[in-house]
């Protein structure tokens, strides 16, 4: 299959960091499809050669095992190409419905790696340039509007050039092994779902938690926070992939309408709930392994005395018959603790205690997301320590015990990587693991009300030193249910 994949932002961050490494990784993997081009466009003055060194220099970045060694990179570059243009200048597109036409390749896709704000006027000049036949497929990054009017006019003006199947837009939480395996656990198994239910399970907690901090791009995140950027697109969807029903087939829109069904189902908040159910944090100057490491406020970029939430932690509850009543709460942070996303999902305790327990052991399932990828499942065993048994008087003490499985030992560590697998996906037509406008409008419309909250505080984000799990708060938060963190018991 030919195809033809144009890079606008050629040049840019997200382009050499992630999606020149993913292509060449699918290039190196033998499974980017024969007879392909790879045209980066942007402003900067470029040939195809020197396109090939900015982008062959730039693999210095990469970690080691994914760099080429140089004749890798010779066959890979041979699909590289450049097209200088000005995407705001109509005039510009000329060349590249040029170059682009005088192939005419089956699959034609247009990756938006550019300023959020560009994507509009792309989109429409793509259209007034005729490129937005049957075989255009187009690629959005997030962030996709900064409110949900904003999103609302972004897909507005996507819908009156292309068709919604011919638009992939990318969460790439969607594209990590992980996430897929998570679908897998569910409904690859018949195990779970008897008991993925409200009968059985006390609560819900996704972590999302970053030891890093802004890094470069404190000015971008200054304006976006950790509920735009995080919790609206990542967070909410590892919620839909753990709350949703079992879709009908696994075709995209089976699973995207029952996505769906868990964003309209989420519980609308109220004054009361955006006190009690929401924490936001900012870093301030802490350590991180033993480093210290500035606050926010000391970040490059960062506006003095910014408001900016670096932490979020939050109560959502779904409404309907499975989930009733069971807490789902969402945590994501930058400068935590650790680099550590997890889902876990703790079960109720047994209805009548015949044994001897810890106290607050239950049975509890990890799904480890990053940088572990793995399952845990906590159970409670009779481990025959005979000094216990004289102690307890003949009633038998049980002890938390796991099982373990860690996917990277089981299928090597050298999976499929994110960008990789959405990149491949959008070039073959595969919708499932892309985000439809209804699902992003309905995460948008939830979290609009704490974005109007917070508009309006009197108060600011709640301090923690970077190198901790945020704000205390967030514990007062779920202790408040009667429950913990899965790091704190
Ligand atoms: C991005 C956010 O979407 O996800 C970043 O904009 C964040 O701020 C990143 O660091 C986290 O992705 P990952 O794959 O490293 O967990």
């Amino acid at each position: 299959m030919s195809f033809d994949l144009v890079l606008f932002g050629g040049t840019g961050d997200l382009a050499w960091r992630k999606l020149m490494p993913a292509l060449f990784q699918a290039f190196r993997h033998g499974s980017l499809p024969p007879g392909g081009r790879i045209i980066g466009v942007a402003r900067d003055d470029l040939s195809d050669d020197s396109y090939r060194a900015f982008i062959k220099a730039r693999f210095d970045e990469v970690e080691l095992a994914k760099r080429p060694r140089e004749e890798e990179f010779a066959r890979f570059a041979a699909l590289l190409h450049f097209v200088r243009m000005d995407v705001t200048q109509a005039g510009d597109y000329a060349r590249l419905a040029e170059m682009l036409k005088a192939r005419d390749a089956q699959t034609v896709v247009m990756y938006v790696a550019t300023a959020p704000g560009l994507f509009t006027s792309v989109c429409e000049q793509i259209a007034a340039a005729g490129l937005n036949g049957p075989q255009t497929r187009v690629v959005l990054e997030k962030p996709l509007g900064h409110d949900l009017a904003s999103n609302q006019a972004i897909n507005e003006t996507v819908r009156r050039v292309l068709s919604e199947k011919q638009v992939f837009r990318i969460d790439h939480y969607l594209g990590k092994p992980s996430v897929q395996n998570l679908f897998a656990l569910r409904f690859g198994n018949a195990l779970f779902e008897p008991l993925w239910r409200r009968e059985n399970i006390a609560n819900i907690q996704i972590t999302i938690a970053e030891d890093l901090g802004v890094e470069k791009r404190g000015a971008f995140y200054d304006h976006t926070g950790a509920l735009r950027d995080m919790v609206q697109n990542h967070a909410l969807q590892l919620l839909c992939a753990i709350g949703m029903e079992p879709p009908i087939n696994a075709h995209a829109d089976a699973i995207r309408d029952e996505k769906l069904k868990v964003l309209r189902a989420l519980k609308p908040w109220t004054a009361q709930t955006l006190q009690e159910h929401v924490v936001r944090g900012q870093y301030s100057a802490g350590s991180i392994q033993g480093v210290a490491v500035p606050g926010y406020q000391q970040e490059a970029g960062v506006a003095p005395n910014s408001q900016t939430e670096t932490f979020v932690a939050l109560r959502a509850e779904i409404a309907n018959w499975r989930w009733a009543g069971v807490p789902f709460y969402i945590r994501t942070g930058k400068r935590l603790a650790a680099r550590d996303a997890r889902i876990v999902i703790n079960f109720r305790p047994t209805p009548h205690a015949i044994f001897s327990t810890p106290a607050g052991a239950v049975n509890r399932l990890v799904i480890n997301l990053q940088p572990k990828d793995g399952l845990e499942l906590h159970l409670l065993a009779q481990g025959g320590d005979k000094r216990q048994a004289s102690r307890s008087q003949g009633v038998m003490q049980l002890a938390p015990v796991q099982l373990d499985l860690d996917f990277d030992k089981r299928f090597g560590s050298e999976r499929v990587g994110a960008y990789e697998r959405l990149l491949l996906d959008v070039i073959e037509g595969r919708l499932n693991l892309f985000v439809r406008s209804d699902e992003q409008e309905e995460a948008w419309r939830w979290v609009e009300p704490i974005l109007d909250d917070w508009r309006h505080a009197t108060h600011p984000p709640r301090p923690y030193a970077a190198g901790t799990w945020g704000p205390s708060a967030a514990s007062a938060m779920i202790a408040r249910d009667g429950f913990c963190w899965s790091e704190e018991c």
